[in-house]
């Protein structure tokens, strides 16, 4: 069936009805809401180096799948960075179709918002600031780490955060990822009406705490781990051990002996 349709520049053209913006918002909300629980699992992951230098390097030898393969091996990380990446895109593409295309749209989105005075509305300008933040900022790492997948380690990571000058990106980057994460998840439990129940103005309610509470927990450990690992590359610069690789303890080489990973050295 052929329809009327307002076209670029605001010309009337004729186009087929079709189902395929509704495929295309199915795929966003699909690949933000794995995103965003993918950087739950990854900053628990990072953050195993607040218990210690130890687990943090047990870690990253269990996902190079050190279970398998003797000493583990990174090109595993990077395959699963590159599929990351993918997505990443993917969504980034999709999330594009939402942003205004010149300053006159612009205009019309702030001056609706502000009349409607709807703080969910106002979300809408917090998710895309943080997302076309993080088309910069998330591909540097992403590609960073899908190319040094064998410099991931208590010592390597630390020397890439505070000798190789990564930790002003991850600021940035662990903000605007905590917002946009946080944020996109309680759109989507609204947007398809997760947890509605009987009561959903109430459950809106209740699932913005849950997203406050969320977003604080994941800022407050990720700053706590940024943290640590600027120490640990602080140290490493003011002792010249900087590119060092980390020694294992006894206990871990004996655990990762049992389970097959001696081998390399993170
Ligand atoms: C498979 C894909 C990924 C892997 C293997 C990975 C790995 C890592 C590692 C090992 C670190 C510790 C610092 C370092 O070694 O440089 C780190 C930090 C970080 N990553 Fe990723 N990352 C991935 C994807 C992402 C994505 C998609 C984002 C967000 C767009 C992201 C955001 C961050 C942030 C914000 C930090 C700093 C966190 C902190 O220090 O608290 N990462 N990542």
């Amino acid at each position: 069936m052929s329809d009327l349709i307002e076209g670029y520049l605001g010309k009337t053209v004729e186009g087929k009805k079709s189902r395929l913006p509704a495929k295309l918002d199915f795929i966003q909300s699909f690949t933000g809401g794995f995103l965003a629980l993918f950087m739950w699992a990854h900053m628990l992951l990072v953050a195993s180096i607040l218990v210690s230098k130890d687990f943090m390097y047990t870690v990253t030898k269990l996902l190079e799948g050190s279970f398998i393969f003797e000493g583990g091996n990174p090109l595993l990380v990077s395959l699963v960075a590159a599929v990351i990446f993918v997505i990443f895109i993917v969504h980034a593409a999709l999330g594009m179709r939402k942003l205004p295309g010149n300053f006159k749209q612009f205009q019309v989105m702030k001056a609706h918002a502000k009349s409607m005075g709807h703080d969910d509305t106002k979300l809408w300008f917090t998710q895309a600031f943080t997302g076309f933040a993080m088309f910069f900022l998330g591909s540097v790492h992403i590609y960073v780490i899908l190319t040094h997948s064998d410099k991931i380690g208590p010592m390597a990571s630390s020397d890439r955060v505070w000798s190789e000058y990564m930790w002003p990106l991850y600021i940035l980057l662990l903000l605007a990822v905590e917002f946009h994460g946080t944020i996109g998840l309680y759109r989507l439990c609204v947007k398809w009406g997760w947890f509605d129940g009987e009561n959903p103005k109430a459950t809106r309610k209740a699932l913005k705490k849950v997203k406050w509470a969320l977003t604080v927990f994941f800022l407050v450990l990720g700053f706590a781990s940024l943290a640590a690992y600027m120490k640990i590359g602080m140290e490493n610069a003011k002792n010249g051990t900087v590119g060092e690789r980390y020694q294992p303890t006894a206990k871990v080489i004996e655990f990762n002996i049992t389970n097959k990973s001696v081998g390399r050295i993170a």
